[in-house]
């Protein structure tokens, strides 16, 4: 665990207006002080993310929603006494005074409380709203370990608190509770099945209002291509790949014989790939390993990732949907 001392550093360098590197249980975020512009700034400059993209605002507890947000109706209320700290971000409508750099612009505000305690830690320490996209360069892969987040933004933030791997590993799930309704934005460990169970049916999503840059087509994608393929496919698929001299770097869903990741399985000795990880045959691992697995496979040299696809149902439907992302094509 992180020692105090290092809580009181984090805490100074956002008081200062630095951004620092924070462990939550989705994914680490780069935080900065929601309330100061130029804390902002900086975050949408180390990412090399586009201005006009609303960042989330994490706050120490529920206590806290009237400061950022507005008329909150029932059903966020009792979303966040449910799954708060926990992978749950509620879009709500704004108080005036939230920064246009935080919410894009939007009439709206996006608010978590998470539950990691290092995050929590420094947020009861800061005692204010922390703004906090996930610690990757733009349409990278997110981080869910300090060193991911060293590994891609470095030199550019004031430190990095390391409080080990993101045991979730997806980003939170992204509610909207908006003009009566309530809609999911992004899936996540949360699912439509859970949140129905606390508000009742659910409206659509619908792509265009609120905006949710992060539903960016290719978003969270390797800069090797990824190709998701149905196990039945696979043969083929690397057949045509060995035919053309191209590199394949391979992930495949668990066998069931262990939830942990290993390095090698029964494929790699029938078909000739470059680098073979084989994923956990649980939801919960297989989300909490994906991003590492994906960074790895990225790192292997080789021309392509295939990713054989990991099982249907409700608790992998955000799996799927960060695999979907990796595996489009960048414009
Ligand atoms: O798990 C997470 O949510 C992580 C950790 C660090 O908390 N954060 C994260 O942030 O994934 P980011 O910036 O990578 O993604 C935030 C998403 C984006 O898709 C953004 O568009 C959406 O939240 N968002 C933020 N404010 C919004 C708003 N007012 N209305 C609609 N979407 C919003
Ligand atoms: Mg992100």
């Amino acid at each position: 665990m992180v020692p105090e001392r290092d809580i009181a550093r984090a805490v100074a360098a956002l008081q200062a207006g630095d951004v620092i590197g924070l462990p939550t249980e989705t994914v680490y975020g780069l935080a900065g002080d929601a309330s100061n512009p130029a804390a902002i700034a900086r975050i949408f400059a180390v990412k090399g993310r586009p201005a006009s993209h609303p960042v989330i605002v994490h706050v120490p507890g529920a206590e806290h929603m009237a400061r950022w947000a507005r008329d909150i109706p029932p059903a966020a209320t009792q979303l966040a006494a449910r799954f708060w700290p926990g992978p749950l971000t509620l879009v709500l409508p704004r108080q005036p005074a939230v920064l246009d750099a935080v919410t894009g612009g939007q009439d709206t505000v996006a608010l978590r409380v998470p539950s990691h305690p290092v995050a929590l830690a420094v947020l009861r320490a800061f005692d204010g709203g922390l703004a906090a996209p996930s610690a990757n360069r733009y349409g990278h892969v997110s981080p869910t370990t300090a060193d991911h987040v060293r590994d891609d933004l470095g030199g550019e933030v004031a430190l990095v608190l390391d409080g080990g791997p993101s045991h979730v590993g997806l980003e939170s799930t992204i509610v909207a509770c908006l003009d009566g309704t309530v809609r999911v934005l992004r899936p996540g460990r949360v699912t439509r099945t859970d949140i129905q169970a606390v508000v009742g049916p659910l409206h659509d999503a619908t792509t265009a209002v609120p905006r949710v840059p992060g539903s960016v087509a290719s978003h969270y994608a390797p800069r090797t291509p990824v190709e998701l393929v149905d196990a039945a496919q696979l043969p083929a698929t690397l057949a045509t790949h060995a035919a053309a001299g191209r590199r394949v770097a391979l992930l495949t869903p668990g066998d069931g014989q262990s939830g942990e990741a290993r390095e090698d399985s029964g494929v790699r000795a029938r078909v000739d790939v470059h680098a073979h990880l084989t994923a956990a045959d649980t939801p919960d691992g297989y989300g909490r390993e994906l991003y590492a697995h994906l960074r790895r496979l990225d790192r292997a040299g080789a021309d392509t990732i295939v990713v054989v696809r990991p099982p249907d149902g409700d608790l992998w439907l955000a799996i799927h949907d960060r695999l979907r992302r990796a595996a489009t094509p960048r414009a």
